[in-house]
């Protein structure tokens, strides 16, 4: 376990403020406010580390709203560009008959996401989307675009606001850049 100092001396930089994502979330909600017009929603957040983003982007809407929580990881071999998705949590009722929104923490690879909305659409919602909070596209090793994001970075290890490095700074207020 790091000492207190070593744990702070990683925070390298703020790459986006607590102010500047609040903004962010004030539009995605507007966003899905005029997509859905009034019709109920579920809100699926990907866990651990869109636990943050969820709770704060749920009560930026205003139409009817579910929520739905689930874990997935995917397994890979090589340079496969699909792999298989483990489900570890699944959602706790079916989605036949739901507009279905995913909602990340961050869309890397690409790889997650695009098992996931597989594996989603499979189960026939109604409309499947996927909003991410961030979005890192030097990054991907598979054809993925999320439906909005809001806010795309550089290719550096992020941290805070959900996102975590070894478990750790996932109730950090903002992103920061994780380093030495
Ligand atoms: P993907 O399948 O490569 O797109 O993986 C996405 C997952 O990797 C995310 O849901 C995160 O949990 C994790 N991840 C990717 N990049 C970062 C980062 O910069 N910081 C923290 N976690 C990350
Ligand atoms: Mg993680």
């Amino acid at each position: 376990m790091p000492t207190v100092e070593e744990y702070q001396s990683k925070i390298k930089r703020v790459l986006i403020t607590k102010e500047e994502i609040d903004a962010a979330i004030v539009k995605a909600g507007k966003y899905i406010d005029s997509l859905y017009d009034g019709r109920p929603i579920l809100l699926v957040s990907v866990l651990k580390g869109a636990f943050v983003f969820m709770a704060d982007l749920c009560r930026a809407v205003s139409v009817p709203c579910e929520i739905g929580f689930m874990c997935a990881k995917s397994y890979y071999e090589g340079t496969v560009s699909s792999g298989v998705v483990k489900i570890t949590m699944d959602l706790d009722r079916e989605i036949e008959g739901y507009h279905v929104i995913i909602v990340e923490d961050i869309i890397d690879t690409g790889r997650t996401l695009n098992d996931l909305v597989q594996v989603l659409k499979a189960r026939n919602p109604l409309s499947l989307r996927v909003v991410s909070l961030l979005d890192k596209p030097s990054r991907r090793l598979v054809d993925f675009k999320g439906d909005y994001t809001l806010f795309t970075i550089p290719d550096h290890f992020v941290i805070g606001y959900g996102l975590d490095c070894a478990e750790y700074y996932r109730n950090l207020p903002y992103i920061a850049e994780y380093g030495e």
